[in-house]
């Protein structure tokens, strides 16, 4: 493949100007929700490449983070759902803390959204619904990819598929491993490119009632590290959304 080589110059004059859209107060629910609703059917509507691949960050007990791409497969009030191998590195890691932030990216339509919040397992009926749901060579693989483990090459995963396909030949059960996860988002923020660097930010933070906040720092305390008592538990209608700007 021919190349060519990127002086540094040209890649620091790599720039463009922003003006697709604008975001605006007076055109955000009160709630994120149906605000992610919109933009993501403007992405799926817009054509946009892989509009539901999103970036997860987790962050190891070592405390640094890590990040990867996924496939939201659901969203409700309860949260934005993706699925992968739960032994996997973000699967460790969850496991240890489970906070986590997404993004999308929308490049065509110069938009952002950014969410944190705690992540969950989805519970197995939902996991085996989608599992069953999928197509047989990704069932298959399933099995077939310790994924995150370090392999010999790439002929372990061919005689693992192969291995496998023989055992469950059309019906592989969900492994045990894999399944759903669930954010809860506590804060989200929706960026909209505009002229001159003077982007449109609108970010939701969850409130909690006080005591509620109480209780959840108790809950927290027993169940996590002091470092997580900032953090927010699930949406139980009992917490608002705060909605304000930030400057670009
Ligand atoms: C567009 C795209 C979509 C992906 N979707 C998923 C997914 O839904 N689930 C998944 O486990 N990995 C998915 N992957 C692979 C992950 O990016 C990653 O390689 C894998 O999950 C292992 O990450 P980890 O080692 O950090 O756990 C996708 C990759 C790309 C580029």
């Amino acid at each position: 493949m021919p190349s060519t080589a990127l002086s540094a110059s040209a890649l620091a004059d790599l720039r463009k100007s922003y003006e697709k859209a604008a975001l605006s107060e007076s055109a955000c629910p009160a709630d994120p929700f149906p605000l992610f609703e919109r933009w993501l059917n403007e992405a799926v509507s817009s054509q946009v490449p892989e509009p539901n691949a999103m970036t997860v960050a987790t962050v190891g007990d070592d405390g640094r983070p890590s990040t990867r791409v996924v496939l939201i497969k659901g969203f409700d009030a309860r949260g934005l759902v993706w699925f992968t191998n739960y032994q996997s590195r973000k699967g460790q890691e969850l496991a240890a803390n489970p906070f986590a932030a997404l993004q999308f990216h929308w490049v065509e339509l110069e938009r952002v959204v950014r969410i944190e919040g705690r992540v969950e397992k989805i519970d197995e009926v939902e996991s085996d619904a989608y599992f069953n749901s999928r197509p047989l060579d990704s069932r298959i693989g399933a099995w077939a990819s310790p994924q995150s483990q370090v392999i010999s090459g790439r002929q372990t995963l061919v005689m693992n598929a192969a291995k496998y396909g023989a055992q469950f030949l059309l019906h592989p059960p969900r492994p045990p491993h894999w399944g759903g996860y669930r954010l809860r988002p506590d804060r989200w923020e929706f960026w909209q490119g505009r002229p001159s660097r003077l982007h449109d930010r609108l970010q939701y933070r969850l409130q909690y009632r006080l005591q509620d906040r109480l209780q959840d720092r108790l809950q927290a305390h027993c169940e996590f590290p002091s470092h997580h008592l900032a953090d927010g538990p699930a949406l139980n209608g009992t917490a608002s959304w705060i909605r304000e700007r930030l400057a670009p």
